[in-house]
């Protein structure tokens, strides 16, 4: 059946962070108030289709036990998003993840939204928002979805516009039969400097219904925990609701109440103790750096006497072991 059509109303969807969202804290977010969807980081399926491959295949990781993964893809030539679709929607890239079979992600993302320099200078991500790259952001989808064959859904995760608001960017992707759209409410150009502007995501919400309205769409933008996402998804009439920063300040961020400011001293040692193992355990032979774990101290050490002190001394471990050590038995 189709993932999509089980979601609930409105759905909640943890959003893809590079270094921030792989496989091991997907699994803490899921043991501690879990959302419907989570996203990969972004993967580039131009590396994916080099030599390369098997260096960028730790960020499509995940364990049987996750819930709903979708694979966010991003890239430039057409043809390796046809080719990478369809090694997801068979089933070859969960395989070559060593899962076992049934087991696969939910569905496809392209990442059209991206603002960091280093993709948008070679046309991708948010570059494709671009009137002049409005071409090859269809031959994208187009292939995107010949190689899914219906076999899995396919979404786009995006941003109002380039360095204007463009509802002629939406137009267009709603003309493309997307089983899901998400939009980040800022532009390329505003990148995370001003508040995301809601009230232009229902703009695009009153776009759908008038020309999509099988497309499912999703906010995303400074949503502070799920009350506030509902409230949100009612006023603007969203599908579902997509969470990224806000679970930096919360882990429960998903929880319908959040236990997390009533949590001991001990409680968040615990917790970031547990994702310190688990990340010890999934990531052998330095294929993370240990440094991308101090976001996380930030997360979990903090709201009790002495966090600061215990922070610096965390944030200079160099081993995971060491880590666990300063972190109690
Ligand atoms: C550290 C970091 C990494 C991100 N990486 C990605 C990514 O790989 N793909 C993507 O579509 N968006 C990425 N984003 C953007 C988020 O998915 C989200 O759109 C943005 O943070 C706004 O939502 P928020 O206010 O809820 O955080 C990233 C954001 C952050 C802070």
């Amino acid at each position: 059946m189709n993932f999509i059509a089980t979601l609930p109303k409105p759905f909640f969807v943890l959003a893809p962070m590079d270094d921030v969202t792989d496989t091991v804290f997907r699994q803490i977010i899921q043991s501690t108030a879990a959302p419907d969807v989570f996203f990969t980081e972004f993967v580039n399926v131009d590396g994916l289709m080099s030599p390369g491959r098997s260096k960028l295949m730790k960020k499509l990781r995940f364990v049987e036990g996750e819930r709903a993964v979708v694979a966010q893809l991003w890239g430039l030539n057409p043809e390796n998003f046809k080719v990478v679709a369809e090694q997801i929607a068979d089933g070859t890239i969960a395989r070559e993840l060593g899962l076992p079979d049934g087991c696969n992600f939910v569905g496809v993302d392209l990442n059209m939204g991206c603002p960091a320099k280093s993709e948008v200078q070679n046309g991708a991500c948010s570059a494709l928002i671009k009137l002049e790259n409005r071409q090859l952001a269809s031959d994208i989808i187009d292939a995107a979805k010949e190689g899914l064959t219906g076999r899995l859904p396919l979404s786009v995760k995006t941003r109002l516009g380039f360095n204007e608001v463009d509802m002629s960017w939406f137009e267009f992707l709603l003309g493309k039969d997307l089983n899901m759209l998400t939009v980040h409410g800022r532009t390329r150009k505003e990148m995370s400097k001003v508040p995301a502007r809601w009230e232009l995501i229902g703009d695009v919400v009153k776009l759908r219904d008038a020309l999509a309205p099988e497309t499912l769409m999703a906010g995303n933008g400074d949503v502070r925990d799920r009350p506030h996402g509902e409230e949100l998804a009612e006023q603007y009439g969203l599908d579902g609701i997509m969470i990224g920063r806000g679970v930096f300040q919360d882990p429960y961020v998903f929880a319908v109440k959040s236990p997390w400011d009533a949590k001991t001293k001990a409680e968040r040692i615990a917790l970031y103790r547990q994702q310190v193992e688990l990340f010890q355990e999934t990531w052998q032979n330095r294929e993370r750096n240990i440094k991308t774990l101090n976001r996380f101290c930030k997360v979990y050490i903090n709201g009790f006497d002495g966090a600061k002190e215990l922070r610096e001394r965390l944030m200079t471990a160099e081993t995971t072991g060491e880590l666990i050590v300063l972190l109690g038995a």
